[in-house]
């Protein structure tokens, strides 16, 4: 479904994507880990041309791109099939939570309000937040307002879901409720890509673990071969020192 090669990007003199290779079957849930700084938002943000590699290719289905030649009906297209959950919530200060929900729906795919206003409830009860739907968002905890951003991006129907870190800006004990949202949307069977520190979780819930190191996939397999068994030194190290902060 979704074809990354050899993705390279370099941020001024610093080499951050280095010939990143990963592809992602309809369905599967693949989570991202590895050390900061090597380029697991960035890879991300790639998908939607966020960030913008000066080589390498994606195939989203039928549509792609070769970024040597980047192409805005291929950068639209890839980005009306993705939503991205940041780590910093996304959401608007200035909007109550079912605005911010129905916002994409009335501004890029230009319904009606009350259709919007209908998708917009239903995604709000899926994260749990039927009560919440009039609040502004600094009436709202941190773990409400990352749910709040989870609904908006559900809400659009996207293909695939990108989670850069959504729990990693939370109080220890909002982490929980919102690690239940991304538990349920994922056994729902949406394609998911999520980076992640949560090991244990991303355990879990993914088919597939990828870990990223100084700019390259350093190595992927199941969740059992990745954690239980691993054979790069690097991986092994890595999985050694999170164990050791957690
Ligand atoms: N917009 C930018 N401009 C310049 N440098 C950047 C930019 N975004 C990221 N970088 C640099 O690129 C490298 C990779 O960053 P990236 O955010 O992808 O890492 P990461 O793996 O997500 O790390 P973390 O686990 O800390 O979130 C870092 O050295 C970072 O400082
Ligand atoms: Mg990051």
């Amino acid at each position: 479904m979704l074809e990354l090669k050899d993705l390279k990007l370099s941020y001024g003199n610093t080499q951050v994507l280095n010939g990143v290779d990963l592809s992602v079957n309809r369905g599967d849930v693949v989570s991202i880990i590895g050390p900061s700084g090597t380029g697991k938002t960035t890879l991300l943000k790639c998908i939607n041309y966020l960030a913008k590699p000066a080589s390498g290719t994606i195939a989203f289905d039928q549509v792609r791109m070769d970024y040597r030649k980047p192409d805005s009906t291929a950068v639209q297209a890839i980005r009306l099939r993705t939503a991205m959950v940041f780590q910093q919530f996304n959401v608007f200060k200035n909007m109550t939570v079912i605005q911010n929900v129905m916002d994409p729906l009335v501004v890029v795919q230009r319904k009606s309000k009350e259709e919007a206003r209908s998708i917009a409830l239903q995604e709000l009860e899926r994260v749990g937040l039927s009560n919440k739907v009039d609040s502004y968002p600094s009436q709202l905890s941190g773990g409400q307002l990352q749910r709040t951003g989870i609904a908006r991006a559900l809400a659009v129907k996207p293909d695939v879901m990108l989670f850069d870190e959504p729990t990693s800006s939370l109080d220890p004990e909002l982490v929980g409720e919102v690690l239940k949202v991304i538990r349920d949307v994922t056994s729902s069977g949406i394609t998911s890509l999520l980076v992640t520190h949560e090991m244990q979780f991303a355990k879990n819930i993914s088919n597939r673990i990828v870990f990223m190191d100084r700019g390259v996939v350093a190595a992927q397999g199941s969740p059992a071969e990745i954690f239980d068994t691993p054979t790069n030194p690097r991986l092994a190290q890595f999985l050694n020192s999170e164990h050791s902060i957690q």
